[in-house]
């Protein structure tokens, strides 16, 4: 199992869904990689990632009812390279507002 992590943050290693990101995988058997998406221009890297991963987990907040720009921008990537990207499991996984990630915490 290769499990590939994305924090769709703007607000990236400061941010909540880094946060709840880590505190996930502190309690997986196996070993991930994590990357940030609010490092734009490195988006189109992280396909090489995507490819070789069984598992993919998207953390992200909710800004303004939607997925922030960063993350769009990704899934868009990720269409354009639809023909190397095999079906994986997936998971998506929305923080809304803070008290409600402070209570997920605890
Ligand atoms: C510009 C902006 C828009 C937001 N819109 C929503 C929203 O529509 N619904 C909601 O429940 N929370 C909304 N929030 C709250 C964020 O989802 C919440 O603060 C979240 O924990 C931020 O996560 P992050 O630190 O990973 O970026 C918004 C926050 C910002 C800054």
């Amino acid at each position: 199992m290769k499990l590939v992590a994305f924090n769709g943050s703007p607000r990236g290693s400061n941010s909540n869904s880094n946060t709840i990101l880590d505190w996930m995988m502190s309690g997986m058997p196996s070993s991930f990689e994590k990357y940030l998406l609010n490092q734009v221009k490195k988006q189109i890297t992280y396909i090489d990632q995507v490819e070789t991963a069984s598992h993919l987990l998207f953390v992200f907040p909710l800004y303004a009812d939607a997925m922030p720009g960063i993350v769009m921008n990704f899934f868009e990537i990720l269409g354009q390279h639809k023909d190397k990207i095999k079906i994986k499991k997936l998971c998506l996984l929305f923080i809304l507002d803070f008290q409600r990630v402070h209570t997920l915490i605890h």
